[in-house]
């Protein structure tokens, strides 16, 4: 029997490995953390993380041929095939602080698996990592390996949160990256041959290392590029009248460009797109290749323009000043269907509508109030790393109440503004809302997910990113 082995039990390696054990009965997948907390989440009725479809998957192999353990370095020793799922969070300090991808994570594993294996492995790059990454472990592996052989893959994973277990079981394609000698071309075909329990073959694509470890990288700057392309003409259709849904779906009819990943909102968020642009933007740096460093720097920086505009317009529109004023947040995750809030763009709008001394009132159907708290407090970046080395709970903040209900969230609220595309957030009782609300109440819809005609009859005064501007809207600041 084959035995897979994967570090890092967290949003990728949990999902895929369960994918891999209901799909391949006959091959033994064990899941192992550092953190016991996590792994005891896995072995338990609630688990770490909210996928929908997840849940399923899992109860049907677990005990099975899918196990969650702590008990890292035997299953490393035992499995054929090692994948490497941990954290490559952006650095914080040193050499390439801000930008290039932190490999401490990947650096430990690297080493434990030298020390432990005591037979033939492939280890399989799971994590996004930089270009050349996988030379480096090559080397780490090489110089500890008392006569045992290793071959690096990449396989770099392409599922969306909130879609995953879909995405896994129906991927576009499935991408892995090798050496070109025999031995490499033998590990791709192991590898191969796992996916091909049910994944077409014309789907499975087979590269050199170091293409597939930049493929990974170029598809999230291609994504968050769209993003920030669609955001920035949000802006100008507010200063023209058009409006962004309509430039979208026109421009999406063109085969060329397609309907996909057109919607405008108020920013890309997740724990991927700024840390692999960050990312990209560091290799092009040290390559010498300013221009195209500066070409995807503008993607971010989009991103946090849409941000901070959002902010902008909440506070000009109440007359230039939130302070002490209640909003109500509705949605805190980057994007409906998940809990994850790392990256979320709530924070920076959270943050901005706090600057300005804002009563926040917060609810998601997916985010604990720690969760929430925490992120509120943490520094840049900090949420990246392993939960048990994030800080500590901080006290909670006076300015931030966490409700676990839309209606308590509004209610007495000046604003309300919709900050994740929840579907439970289309079919809400606005008119109750309106009546609850502070007079004028005010709606600002980040996600473009309301009917705003209905919401201007109830009596709100609305925006919505990059549509027509409310006549109350037109006369206040506009902001950059
Ligand atoms: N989240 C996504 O949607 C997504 C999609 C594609 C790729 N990725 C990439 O996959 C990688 C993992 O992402 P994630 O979202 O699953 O992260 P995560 O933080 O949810 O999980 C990583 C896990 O690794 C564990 N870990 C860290 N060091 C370890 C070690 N030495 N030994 C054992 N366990 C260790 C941590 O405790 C944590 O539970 C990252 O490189 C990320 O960029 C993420």
């Amino acid at each position: 029997m084959v035995k897979i082995c994967c570090i890092g039990a967290g949003y990728v390696g949990g999902p895929t490995m369960a994918v891999i054990a209901l799909k391949c009965p006959k091959i033994e997948v064990a899941v192992v953390d550092i953190s016991v907390s996590r792994i005891a989440a896995w072995n338990g009725d609630q688990l770490p993380i909210y996928e929908p479809g997840l849940e399923d998957v899992v109860k049907q192999c677990r005990g099975r041929n899918l196990f969650f353990s702590t008990d890292i370095e035997n299953h490393v020793a035992e499995a054929d095939i090692v994948f490497v799922s941990v954290n490559t969070p952006t650095k914080t300090q040193g050499l390439g602080a801000g930008k290039a991808a932190d490999l401490t994570y990947w650096e430990s594993a690297a080493r434990m698996i030298a020390d432990v294996s005591k037979s033939n492995k492939i280890v399989v790059e799971k994590s996004t990592v930089p270009v050349k990454t996988a030379e480096a472990i090559e080397k780490i592996l090489t110089h500890n390996s008392r006569e045992i052989k290793y071959q690096i893959l990449s396989n770099p994973e392409f599922l969306a949160e909130g879609t995953a277990i879909q995405d896994l079981f129906n991927p576009d394609r499935v991408l892995i990256g090798g050496r070109e000698t025999p031995e490499g071309q033998k590990a791709i075909q192991a590898l191969k041959d796992v996916y091909a329990h049910w994944v077409p073959e014309d789907r499975i694509i087979t590269t050199n290392l170091w293409s597939a470890e930049l493929s990974k990288l170029a598809a999230n700057a291609f994504l968050a590029q769209r993003i920030s392309s669609v955001n920035a003409m949000s802006a100008l259709c507010e200063a023209t009248g058009a409006d962004v849904t309509q430039v979208s779906h026109a421009i999406g009819k063109d085969t060329r460009i397609g309907p996909r990943f057109l919607n405008s909102s108020v920013g890309f968020g997740g724990s991927c797109f700024q840390k692999d642009i960050l990312n990209l933007v560091y290799i092009c740096e040290c390559n010498g290749l300013t221009e195209v460093a500066n070409y995807w720097k503008q993607v971010i920086k989009v991103n946090d323009y849409q941000k901070n505009r959002f902010v902008n317009r909440i506070v000009s529109s109440m007359f230039n000043t939130v302070s002490g004023k209640k909003i109500a947040i509705l949605g805190f995750a980057f994007k409906k269907d998940t809990g994850d809030t790392r990256e979320t763009p709530a924070i920076d709008v959270c943050k901005g509508l706090l600057g300005d001394k804002a009563k926040l009132s917060i609810y998601d159907p997916q985010v604990t109030e720690d969760q929430i708290q925490r992120d509120l407090s943490m520094k840049k970046f900090d949420w990246d790393h392993p939960i048990h080395l994030q800080p500590m709970s901080p006290p909670a903040s006076k300015q931030v109440n966490v409700v676990w209900d839309a209606y308590q969230a509004a209610k007495d609220a000046h604003g309300v503004c919709i900050l994740t595309e929840w579907d439970e957030f289309k079919t809400l009782d606005y008119q109750k809302i309106f009546d609850n609300m502070r007079k004028p109440a005010y709606i600002f819809d980040g996600r473009n997910i309301l009917d705003v005609a209905k919401l201007r009859e109830i009596g709100f005064i609305v925006y919505s990113i990059g549509k027509p501007l409310d006549p109350w809207h037109k006369d206040t600041l506009a902001v950059a």
